[in-house]
């Protein structure tokens, strides 16, 4: 039984990290470091891992952790989400005004004017005070259940602050998440760099971010929300929206600095104009504003559309774009390969900004637009992300615009260009194409790879730059000689990475297979594969049939691997490598008990006294089974800890085993 005092230490750690995360996350204006918000995270993670049993679900350390779903839940809305009516010019928001003081017969109308936030919209519900459910609008009637990706999000408390204002007993708020313009780029250039597609949008990231089924993608993810908005409230009266704006902060959300409470129609396109005039510096985006009428009782007078409230609009900002002639369709070789279209353009000003480039991203985008060479198209730049093509000015064609064809092979190494099965990327898989080869240098050299210590990305840089390497094999036949002419390089250090290189020959197959980059094949699967094949040869025949047999491989990394394998380029490099002496160290086959949970779906529920779920998940996983966050017909055990809820419901309901978590060691061992 733990102490008392230990109990009021932990609520006192929680209590601490609580502010501290409000004061960063939501407010912007730490108090302390992150090393030190650090220890005490690691304090507080200490104390909870030795006392499970004290765990809540509102605890700091329980925002990331919750097991992948299958599917989301749906979500029936107390109140439906409905949308707004737009504006596009001051006439319009004059005569939105003057309806309303007609039906309300008033003078002056008092509204508020908000940033109309453009990211995606959700319902957090909060029952006595602790986030409960989060939701997607979806079609405003149902969404879908998120709650699990919402809680990694750090500026939404999953407990509610009362030292300045009661709470009530149900409160469901609304709000926009949104993705950082900044994040957002970086984001984009990390995704291109792995190979996949970049979003078009920050709203588009902000979305599928959110719909996730593995929280701990979402959590990778920065994102943000502001709320601004209710839904259904039990226990509380709110007069207008601008008190509930204030209410929202006192109880801990991050709610939009930006609103301004307005008299009349004409300090409402004031407020317009300034927040118009932020727009271009603000970190997230925005569209337009939002204008909504600021006392309740009148915003129910008022009443609603079918779809939209009489009470509210939404005044659009002018999207940052133009028309211009695209010249030519060039491809682009990124650094891991992937080959992006670009349209060359008749330069332009668009938002301030002189540009002659837009992306086309992918060959399906092409497609979808239509987009040919001497076409002219409107284009669009959002912040400061890499303006795009948004359509073709069909009326505007001569006859003699021309289709573009993806090229068959690399503009940069000339090898052949390949569209691998169910990715809308074209690539080049030439390991030593020079587009790529920095970057395969530095993940080849990496700790998870072959290891080699102090190979940094200035120094690969110099090398390939001076052509001291063409391919990563060239590594191993180096000459210190030719290290020591680089720019900073001691006689000391070229020693140095001599040996790091010399060590790093000998190597697992995992490592080897990991090291080569092959797309899709992360840590996991190269350990996967070195298990299943046991030798390189063993692994270089396999045809893509063959390998998706194997469990955990689907037809994407099956038919990578395939292709990898066929291209000459790859085998050659592979075999400079043997002969620059690495050796691969291969792995002992598991013995057929070592697998016994194979093909097998664990669910763990309840709260775990005996191991941790990361923990229960590793022993799964090492076994060859799998851990999953819900129950179906496909489930072959649930392990329920106390208080397991509608989880052993849905269990006893399919006739799925229920066991306890010794019963689990016990199969474990
Ligand atoms: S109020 C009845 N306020 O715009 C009022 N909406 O077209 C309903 N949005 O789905 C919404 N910023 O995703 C409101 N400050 C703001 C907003 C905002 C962005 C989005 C929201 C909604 C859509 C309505």
């Amino acid at each position: 039984m733990p102490s008392t005092s230990l109990h009021t230490e932990i609520l006192k750690l929680r209590e601490q990290l609580n502010h501290h995360s409000y004061r960063y996350y939501v407010l912007d204006d730490p108090e302390i470091t992150d090393a030190e918000y650090d220890r005490l995270f690691r304090k507080l993670q200490a104390l909870e891992e030795k006392n499970p049993e004290l765990i809540t679900p509102d605890s700091p350390t329980q925002r990331v952790g919750a097991a992948p779903l299958e599917e989301f839940e749906t979500v029936t809305h107390t109140l439906p989400m409905v949308s707004l009516d737009n504006a596009f010019d001051d006439g319009e928001v004059r005569d939105f005004d003057q309806r309303l003081r007609k039906l309300l017969e008033l003078d002056e109308i008092e509204y508020t004017v908000e940033p109309k936030l453009d990211g995606t919209a959700v319902e957090l519900v909060y029952e006595n005070g602790f986030f409960t459910v989060g939701s997607t609008r979806g079609d405003g009637y149902t969404g879908e259940n998120i709650t699990q990706n919402l809680r990694t999000i750090k500026s939404i408390p999953l407990r509610l602050r009362n030292d300045k204002t009661p709470i009530p007993a149900r409160l469901e708020v609304r709000g926009e998440v949104f993705y950082p313009v900044a994040a957002f780029r970086k984001l984009n250039e990390q995704r291109l760099k792995a190979g996949e597609p970049a979003f078009i949008n920050p709203r588009n990231s902000a979305s599928g971010s959110l719909r996730q089924l593995d929280p701990k993608l979402t959590a990778e993810r920065p994102l943000d929300m502001f709320v601004y908005g209710l839904g259904q409230v039990v226990g509380y009266e709110f007069k207008s929206q601008w008190e509930a704006l204030q209410t929202f902060k006192q109880w801990g959300f991050k709610v939009n600095p930006l609103p301004k409470l307005c008299r009349g129609v004409e300090e409402v396109l004031q407020h317009y104009r300034h927040i118009g005039q932020l727009r271009p510096s603000l970190p997230y985006e925005i569209d337009g504003s939002v204008i909504k009428v600021n006392s309740f009782e009148q915003q129910r007078a008022a009443g609603m559309r079918t779809r939209s409230p009489r009470w509210a609009v939404a005044y659009k900002y002018e999207a940052q774009q133009e028309s211009t002639q695209i010249l030519d369709i060039q491809a682009q070789v990124g650094r891991t390969g992937t080959i992006t279209p670009v349209a060359i353009m008749q330069p332009i000003k668009v938002g301030g900004v002189t540009v002659s480039r837009a992306t086309l991203h992918n060959e399906d985008e092409i497609e979808r637009l239509g987009v040919k060479i001497g076409d002219w198209v409107i284009i669009q730049r959002a912040g400061d992300v890499i303006p795009e093509v948004v359509k073709v000015i069909e009326a505007k064609r001569n006859g003699k615009e021309k289709k573009f064809r993806f090229p068959k092979k690399c503009p940069v190494c000339g090898e052949p260009v390949v569209r691998l099965e169910g990715e809308v990327a074209h690539r080049c898989q030439n390991i030593d194409c020079p587009a790529q080869l920095k970057e395969g240098i530095r993940h080849f050299a990496s700790k998870l790879a072959m290891n080699i210590d102090g190979l940094g990305e200035k120094l690969i840089e110099q090398m390939v730059d001076k052509e001291l390497v063409k391919s990563y094999a060239d590594l191993y036949f180096l000459k210190q000689a030719k290290l020591i002419a680089l720019e900073r390089m001691a006689e000391k250090s070229a020693q140095n990475i001599i040996a790091a290189i010399d060590k790093s020959r000998t190597v697992t197959l995992d490592r080897f297979i990991y090291a080569l980059g092959i797309r899709h094949v992360g840590e996991h699967m190269s350990r996967v594969l070195a298990k299943e094949f046991g030798s390189l040869e063993n692994l270089q025949k396999a045809e893509a049939e063959r390998l998706q047999q194997i469990h955990e491989v689907g037809p994407q990394v099956a038919e990578s691997v395939s292709s990898f394998f066929k291209e000459k380029k790859n085998l050659a490099t592979i075999q400079k490598l043997l002969k620059g002496g690495v050796q691969i160290r291969e792995l002992a086959k598991p013995k057929a008990a070592e697998q016994k949970f194979a093909g097998q779906i664990f669910v763990f529920t309840g709260t775990l006294e005996k191991f941790t779920r990361d923990e229960a998940e590793r022993m799964v996983d090492e076994r060859g089974g799998r851990a999953s966050g819900s129950v179906s017909k496909k489930t072959n055990y649930v392990v329920a800890g106390p208080g397991a809820g509608s989880k052993l419901d849905k269990a006893r309901e399919l006739g799925v085993a229920v066991i306890s978590e010794e019963e689990f060691l016990q199969m474990v061992k």
